[in-house]
């Protein structure tokens, strides 16, 4: 029957042009040797296209280990976020990465076996090995099938020796050591010697050597009784015993990075701050120990990410500020918004109470500290406080004094009361991006671009230390300190 035959020989051919697809790996029609060594065409490792592919444990780490740096959280090049399924799904610039049951048609992979341009990762980057793109393959022509089970997080990852900003510095309250994170890690100093400790990490949870989070650490606070330390990164908060280094809780669930923490004087709060540039700042209380977020803030909260949180000393409210320019403050109990202070002309990066809870203090990217009255709501002075942006600023203890840093390599110390600039500090050739102060105002820590922390004495502002990253032949002893300059006001 001729209908027959001809349903015959179509299944005949289609089969042979399968056949002919698996057989050939689309690698062997390019001309090898024109290459060089490191744009060389990576030949799938051979594997049984029976072996079971799962999204979480084959596939995810891969991209985790070797494309996510580049392609999540805030980094998403050619607009391609590979920090979920979904996301990974919906594709980029180019359209579609990844076209389910057809990997040789998915430009995942015609880039990552450095089929097509541009090669992925690209040439500075360790390749997929063999057996990895052999996985990424079959994962597609299995149908690209996503995770299975509940999975909040996103996997954000960074190449932690290529991150070395100190983004968080912590010191304890009663001044046995600092902590500063530097990439997804976080460094313990001795105050005494200066000297390297330890690292709190969660190998377990991140799947990365030495890691403390997936993604950049990016805020640092110790518990008023110094027995918790809170670290912010993408979408998560970690609460660690400071003592041990151990790890007591995780909380997920925040839409983007966290930047700002503050334990409330209380010990029962503690605030997270951060959110999606431009869209909408996120604030939230977590409860303590547990870290279980109990008030989302949500009410007339800042329009745009929330760098600096703080709260009042009797711990009755909450006091915030971002990048919307304003200043606002919280209460506690209720959760609602309160009061707005407007006057910033840039990000407003830091801010905090003074110790009797009747001024505010503000300090931003308009190189400017503003001082609030709290009660009347309204603005006290300007200092024209840095001849660079201001990254941060923290009050000093239950004093009135606040400390600030900023791009000009400068750490300052300022009276709220009069606006005078008590002691300046000098940082090397660093644009400073975080601070720390000891509840009495002997230490003072500041971490900037360069990697290391500088520890000064608070009182007569002597460099103590210098705190290089664990590895590096940077030494941990004081480095030339160069005449702090007067401050022209
Ligand atoms: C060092 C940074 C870096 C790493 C690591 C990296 N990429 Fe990329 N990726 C880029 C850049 C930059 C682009 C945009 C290139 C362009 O548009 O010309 C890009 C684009 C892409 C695109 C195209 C997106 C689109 O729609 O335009 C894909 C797919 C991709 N990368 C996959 C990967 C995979 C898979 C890995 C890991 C195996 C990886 N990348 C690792 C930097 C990186």
């Amino acid at each position: 029957m001729p209908a027959t035959i001809s349903t015959c020989s179509i299944n005949c051919w289609s089969r042979w042009l399968l056949a002919t697809a698996l057989l050939v790996w689309p690698g062997m029609m390019y001309a090898q040797d024109k290459r060089s060594e490191k744009e060389q065409i990576i030949q799938p490792a051979p594997l049984d296209p029976k072996t079971p592919i799962s999204y979480e444990k084959d596939v995810e780490p891969i991209l985790v280990n070797k494309c996510n740096f580049c392609h999540s959280g805030n980094v998403k090049r050619g607009k391609l976020d590979l920090s979920s399924y979904e996301a990974l799904m919906r594709g980029g610039d180019r359209g579609k990465a990844v076209i389910p049951g057809k990997s040789a048609d998915s430009l995942l992979i015609q880039l990552s076996a450095k089929l097509v341009q541009p090669y992925m990762p690209p040439k500075k980057e360790e390749p997929l090995s063999p057996k990895e793109l052999a996985i990424l393959k079959l994962w597609i022509d299995q149908g690209a099938k996503p995770p299975t089970g509940a999975r909040p997080l996103a996997k954000v990852a960074l190449k932690a020796p290529s991150v070395t900003p100190v983004l968080g510095v912590a010191i304890s309250p009663e001044k046995s050591i600092v902590v500063a994170s530097r990439g997804n890690q976080l460094h313990v100093f001795d105050v005494k010697t200066g000297k390297y400790l330890r690292s709190f990490n969660d190998e377990q949870g991140t799947h990365l050597p030495g890691a403390a989070h997936v993604s950049l650490v990016e805020s640092l606070a110790f518990s008023p009784d110094g027995k918790l330390l809170a670290s912010g990164s993408y979408q998560e908060v970690k609460l660690w015993e400071a003592a041990s280094g151990k790890l007591l809780a995780t909380t997920t669930g925040f839409g983007e990075r966290v930047v700002c923490l503050a334990f409330s004087p209380d010990g029962k709060w503690l605030a997270a701050g951060g959110g999606a540039p431009t869209q909408e700042g996120e604030l939230k209380l977590l409860e303590v120990p547990s870290g279980k977020g109990v008030r989302d803030l949500k009410d007339n909260i800042h329009s745009d990410t929330v760098f600096g949180v703080a709260f009042s000393p009797d711990s009755k409210l909450v006091v915030s500020c971002g990048a919307d320019k304003f200043v606002k403050t919280f209460e506690v109990e209720s959760g609602k918004f309160q009061k707005a202070f407007e006057g910033h002309t840039h990000h407003v990066m830091g801010v905090g109470f003074t110790g009797d809870g009747k001024l505010i203090a503000s300090g931003g990217a308009d190189q400017a500290v503003k001082i609030w009255d709290y009660e009347k709501g309204e603005q006290v002075r300007t200092i024209n406080a840095h001849g660079k942006p201001l990254s941060a600023l923290v009050i000093v203890g239950k004093t009135s004094n606040l400390a600030t840093c900023a791009g000009d390599q400068q750490v300052r110390l300022w009276n709220a009361s009069n606006g005078g600039n008590i002691r300046n500090f000098t940082a090397g050739n660093d644009y400073l991006l975080s601070l720390s102060v000891s509840p009495d105002g002997t230490l003072v820590a500041a971490g900037g671009q360069e990697g290391v922390v500088r520890l000064y004495n608070g009182t007569n502002g002597a460099l103590l230390h210098t705190l290089a990253p664990p590895g590096t032949d940077k030494p941990n002893t004081p480095e030339k300190q160069r005449r702090p300059r007067r401050n022209k006001d």
